[in-house]
């Protein structure tokens, strides 16, 4: 069959035969329909991250799946071909408490294998064979938002660590109700556009921000779902003294998640997504924001990966904003080129393209995906 291999450390990206994996006892085979990409793919193909499987030569890269089930092992229960699933990416250690609790996304070693990105081949095949616990079925109704399930997943873990760390405060209920809280996105890639998406339907007041003026695709969305959005291309001063309780950081800009403390309210949650490169010296000034950390009871947490019950969590919210905004959802999703055309997508950054999506999928899937 054929792949789309990375070679990790050195990077780059080729289509190649490669050898088609057996059925695995009690496990089904999933022909890939479509994969989104995202900034982790480029960095393995910019030679910066991402790791070969043990004792292999390449990498199948992608990990932001969407596809059907057409096989199934004897005594296969969960699944039947016809199934559109999405492939959860990491594997537990085998070792810790949490990837014993399918909590890998927790793991306590770093010993994990990520499919598409660290030691595990990843779903730009035209087929991958799993076991049902790492699948989750998607209803055909959000077939067409489905590869957006993924990265969602990663926002439902984070937007769960910050509710979690606000919810230490046991806010008294009092709030008046004509004040909803307000949470900041900074960044509006597919991971910051889908947190204002998870926001918003929670009842947060949203204000996102990024460095491109209106009439992006990106803000387009913002707007029709209620939220603000904000071009802090000259500064912070555009959002003029508002602070936020809840801040999600969706760049992996260093000096970005530092510079956010001053935008957090007191007792406020500041949530770090993105993955900031690791020789980043940030060079604005920590003394005053760390202080005011303490003196305002505030909270940083990262967040990374995400496990079965948030992409279970993600299919049930892309259901919510489909009846909540019809057709708004599948915007982000700038374009779908065949994978053929993965150079291209590779190699250019579209300001404003929230979400590349290359068809894998033979002819006979639906119009709906090409
Ligand atoms: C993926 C996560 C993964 C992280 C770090 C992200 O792009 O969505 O599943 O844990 O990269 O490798």
């Amino acid at each position: 069959m054929r792949a789309l291999v990375s070679h990790p450390p050195t990077g780059g990206a080729e289509l190649r035969e490669v050898a088609t994996p057996p059925l695995p006892p009690g496990g089904v085979r999933v022909r890939v329909a479509e994969v989104g990409v995202c900034g982790t793919d480029q960095e393995i193909v910019a030679g910066r991250y991402g790791r070969v499987p043990d004792g292999a030569d390449h990498l199948v890269l992608g990990h932001e799946n969407l596809g059907t089930v057409v096989e199934r092992a004897a005594g296969v229960q969960e699944l039947t071909p016809g199934d559109l699933v999405v492939a959860t990416v990491r594997r537990g250690c085998g070792a810790c408490r949490f990837c014993a609790a399918n909590r890998s996304d927790f793991c306590e070693t770093g010993r994990y294998t990520e499919r598409g990105i660290w030691r595990a081949d990843g779903y730009l095949a035209e087929e991958y064979v799993e076991t049902p616990a790492y699948l989750v079925k998607v209803p055909p109704s959000i077939r067409g938002t489905a590869v957006l399930v993924e990265p969602l997943s990663v926002v439902e873990k984070a937007t769960e660590q910050g509710f979690g760390v606000l919810a230490r405060m046991n806010a008294p209920s009092a709030a008046p109700a004509a004040s909803p809280p307000a949470a900041l996105v900074a960044g509006t890639g597919a991971i910051g556009m889908l947190a204002s998406l998870v926001l918003r339907v929670r009842g947060w007041r949203v204000t996102a921000i990024d460095r491109h003026p209106s009439g992006t695709p990106a803000a387009g969305v913002l707007g029709a779902i209620g939220a603000r959005h904000v071009d802090a291309s000259a500064g912070s001063q555009a959002l003029g003294s508002d602070r936020f309780e809840l801040i999600v950081e969706a760049t992996g800009s260093a000096n970005l998640d530092v510079s956010l403390l001053d935008l957090l309210g007191p007792n406020g949650t500041l949530v770090l997504t993105g993955i900031p490169d690791p020789s980043a010296a940030p060079s604005v000034a920590m003394g005053a924001r760390l202080r005011g950390l303490v003196l305002e009871n505030q909270a940083v947490v990262g967040s990374v990966n995400a496990n079965r019950t948030h992409f279970a969590a993600a299919v049930a919210d892309l259901g919510r904003f489909e009846a909540l905004w019809p057709g708004v959802t599948s915007r982000l999703i700038g374009e779908r080129r065949p994978w053929e055309e993965f150079g291209d997508v590779f190699a250019r950054r579209t300001p404003g393209l929230v979400k590349s999506v290359l068809v894998v999928g033979a002819a006979g899937d639906p119009p709906s995906l090409r």
